[in-house]
């Protein structure tokens, strides 16, 4: 019997390409595919791209020049490789890739991962480069492979694709398409997949996953409440989540399901992007500060233990100082226990990206150390808030150090602690001793009983 094919994927970019990372390599075993501990043993390298910002899309290019180099040893020593290039970069400049780097066999769009063997079958061998970026009609997700957990306690499960929000300086809505939602039962049928092979956390993913709208098994559309509502009646599931939201639908139901289904977590990442109204009118958010603000208070106000996360870009073009200044301020106002920010970047055939008055390099860069050690501060008086407190934490994997656990508390964190490796994927009360910026230190806080050996 020949050896099998062996497979290198690389992920760049959000939780949503990790979960497409994992569907592919799952489709691909199927198919008789290993993985391969390293690049240079690899048949089939994907890189799987993110175009979000003009940094994480040139990445890939200088990637793809030692990729290049692999190929030739690789071609010395008589062994084919074919580079594919997945995700939102592909989507984005398709054929433009093969023209800047014509390494690259196989140029494959995220809504095509279900023709990914076909393409790789068809790939190599001297044969022209293949690109597929369509957005076809065909429901992926329907045509991939019955979902695997990788053993892991906690999944992530795409529920909703696409963007119709058309925030000015944002390529998502041309990278992913227009917004889709999963049927109910197709969502449900993965999550008891991942619940019978162990998995006890599902993130719920979206670029604008609470606007879901799936069809319901009555035939009605359901809102992502109700979604969550159905997954935590499931055996084995004990925790849920959802990420990411945008504030305008944060609806009703959702804001009632934080306080009344005790497995949604108390945790949200909720965007807000910019504090000046102007900046926000001109990045079309569809918000503005003072409704922020009051959403928050309505969230918090069903759920007290609730903890935010946010995104933030400085530096969006024409901001100034002042405006720069309001951003600082609802940061100031919420109190957040984790976020990202960014410098504006603007990305090709954006609208934000011909505004005239970008802002210069070195201010953005200024305005964002001063945007982050607020938010460090913030993060740091969070997670040091937490001492003391008993925390059901979820362990995931072995920690570094011998007899040393690693799980996540409601909000996310890193908790080591010292427990028996018999308690991974299980939930148990930790008393936080100690905390970092990043990361919290805790001890088992009850009595468990051993597993008998
Ligand atoms: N420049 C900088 N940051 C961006 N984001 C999206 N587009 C851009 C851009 N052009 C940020 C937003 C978004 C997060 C995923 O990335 O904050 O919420
Ligand atoms: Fe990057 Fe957005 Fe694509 Fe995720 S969906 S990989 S964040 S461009």
């Amino acid at each position: 019997m020949p050896a099998p094919k062996k497979i290198f994927i690389k992920t760049f970019g959000c939780q949503m390409n990790v979960y497409d990372s994992e569907r592919m390599s799952e489709a691909l075993a199927q198919q008789g595919f290993a993985e391969a501990a390293a690049m240079e043993e690899a048949d089939v390298v994907i890189l799987n791209t993110c175009h979000i910002r003009e940094k994480a899309a040139e990445k890939v290019y200088s990637d793809l020049g030692r990729i290049r180099q692999v190929k030739t040893q690789r071609q010395e020593a008589g062994k084919e490789t074919i580079v594919t290039v997945a995700g939102c970069v592909a989507q984005a400049e398709g054929a433009e890739i093969v023209r800047r780097a014509p390494v690259v066999d196989v140029v494959v769009g995220p809504q095509s991962y279900h023709r990914l063997g076909e393409l790789l079958g068809r790939a190599g061998n001297g044969t022209r480069a293949i690109v597929d970026t369509g957005f076809p009609e065909e429901d992926k997700f329907g045509r991939l492979p019955a979902r695997l957990s990788n053993g892991a306690v906690a999944a992530f499960l795409t529920v909703q694709e696409g963007c119709d929000k058309f925030c000015t300086f944002c390529v998502v809505p041309y990278t992913r398409g227009a917004e889709f939602s999963r049927p109910v039962k197709d969502v449900e049928a993965e999550a008891r997949r991942l619940a019978a092979q162990g998995v006890r956390e599902i993130t719920l993913l979206g670029q604008n996953v609470n606007a879901y709208h799936g069809q319901g098994p009555d035939g009605r559309t359901w809102s992502l409440a109700r979604l969550i509502d159905r997954l935590a009646a499931i055996d084995g599931i004990e925790r849920l989540r959802y990420t990411t939201s945008h504030p305008r639908d944060m609806t009703d139901d959702l804001i009632a399901a934080h306080r009344d289904q005790p497995k949604l977590m108390p945790y949200l990442h909720l965007p807000f992007q910019a504090g000046s109204d102007r900046i926000l009118a001109a990045m079309n958010r569809k918000h503005t500060a003072s409704e922020y603000l009051a959403l928050v208070d309505r969230i918090r106000a069903g759920c007290e233990s609730l903890a935010l996360s946010t995104d933030i870009i400085v530096g969006f073009p024409g901001e100034t100082e002042e405006e720069f200044a309001a951003t600082l301020d609802i940061v100031g106002k919420v109190g957040f226990a984790q976020a990202y920010s960014f410098k504006y970047s603007p990305r090709p055939g954006t609208p934000a990206a011909g505004i005239d008055g970008q802002v210069p390099d070195r201010v953005k860069t200024e305005r964002l150390h001063r945007l982050q050690d607020l938010l460090d501060q913030q993060q740091t008086a969070f997670n040091s808030a937490c001492v003391g407190e008993v925390m059901p934490i979820l362990f995931e994997r072995k920690g570094r150090r011998a007899g040393q656990l690693i799980g996540r508390s409601p909000y996310l964190q890193a908790v080591h602690a010292q427990a028996d490796s018999s308690f991974l994927g299980q939930i148990l009360k930790v008393e936080i001793v100690g905390a970092g910026p990043n990361s919290l230190s805790g001890a088992l806080a009850e009595a468990v009983p051993r597993v008998p050996a």
